[in-house]
């Protein structure tokens, strides 16, 4: 007999075959979707930069919200867009009960109950008038432990509006702590808190600045981490577990899949990886000239980052991922 003796194509004759030996799956139940809500607004308007995504009106995203949770999908991801006059240094509309986050969460907890998890933006970007994730200082700095005191509001604003999980997204020192005290102190201890454990100072995020018609000028690199540094992230990562961190996540997503292994081998909650605006802006621009077949690169993407770690995928495919795998 002539030929090798080990024969690996053997598992991958036939469709019924390879999906007997997959290894990694994806499901529905695994995929977060985020949306955005905007206040100023009486049609669901359209992101130039994200083709398919739109900014909700508080109606068009209960039927969003209810697409979702047919849809099966794990959970919706709420970022909330203020009306201009409604920005301003300290970003007083994110912790205000009548602000359109806000509003948005009661609107859906009373909607769609805890059929699906609601998951709430905890930042301060969409709503101060400098467009920074924190407050400043007098020179103009961002202001960790100032910031901490607006977070902790920011979370009990958002769980008294109805959300299930609360995710800081600022990369504040001590973030977790704080939002976690706050919390437990309220009688919110059921309320989770999903760090944003790795989030990294990301071209990637472009398009989102439009989909939040964020203020800022300038760049986070004083708060989110360097793209050239990995081993921080695992400081980042003990430090939001120290603090009580219920989930953890890593972001962007695709171009950090060796950060998001190193996190996934260490962590003892479920990781979460977030394909971001810009990753999926650059799947849209490829398929829509006809150069990538979009159905199949999302379900690869997709694929990775889970074979990389992520038990939860934060992406804006989730509905449209979801009716590609009911097939
Ligand atoms: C900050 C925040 C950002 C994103 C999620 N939360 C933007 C930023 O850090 O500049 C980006 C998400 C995306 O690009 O899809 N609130």
């Amino acid at each position: 007999m002539t030929g090798p003796h080990e024969r690996p194509r053997r598992l991958r004759t036939t469709p019924a075959m390879r999906r007997l030996v997959a290894q990694t799956r994806l499901s529905a139940a695994d995929l977060v979707l985020p949306v955005f809500v905007r206040e100023d607004i009486d049609e669901p308007a359209p992101i130039g930069s994200m083709p398919g995504v739109v900014q909700h009106t508080r109606d068009s995203l209960k039927r969003a919200a209810h697409e979702a949770v047919e849809a099966g999908i794990g959970g919706l991801m709420l970022f909330g867009v203020p009306a201009p006059e409604h920005k301003d240094a300290e970003g007083t509309w994110g912790t205000r009960p009548d602000g359109i986050l806000n509003l948005a969460l009661q609107d859906l907890r009373s909607e769609v109950g805890d059929a699906t998890v609601l998951m709430a933006d905890l930042c301060l970007d969409e709503f101060t008038d400098h467009g920074h994730c924190g407050v400043l200082d007098s020179q103009g700095r961002v202001d960790n432990d100032a910031t901490l005191e607006r977070y902790a509001d920011m979370a009990l604003a958002q769980a008294a509006a109805g959300a299930h999980v609360v995710g800081p997204s600022g990369m504040m020192d001590g973030q977790v702590a704080v939002i976690r005290g706050a919390l437990d102190g309220a009688g919110f201890a059921e309320v989770a808190v999903l760090a944003y454990t790795a989030k990294y100072a990301s071209a990637y995020y472009g398009p989102f600045r439009e989909a939040v018609g964020s203020s800022l000028q300038g760049d986070r690199k004083t708060y989110q981490q360097d793209p050239a540094n990995a081993t921080e992230s695992l400081r980042e990562l003990r430090l939001d577990l120290a603090e009580g961190a219920d989930l953890v996540m890593v972001k962007p997503a695709l171009p950090y899949l060796d950060v998001l292994r190193q996190v996934a081998d260490l962590a003892d909650v479920p990781v979460a990886a977030y394909q971001v605006s810009g990753e999926y802006a650059q799947l849209e621009a490829a398929a829509e000239r006809g150069w990538l077949d979009r159905d199949r690169a999302v379900l690869e993407s997709l694929t990775s980052i889970r074979r990389a770690g992520a038990q939860i995928v934060l992406t804006y495919y989730a509905v449209h991922a979801a009716g590609l795998l009911r097939g």
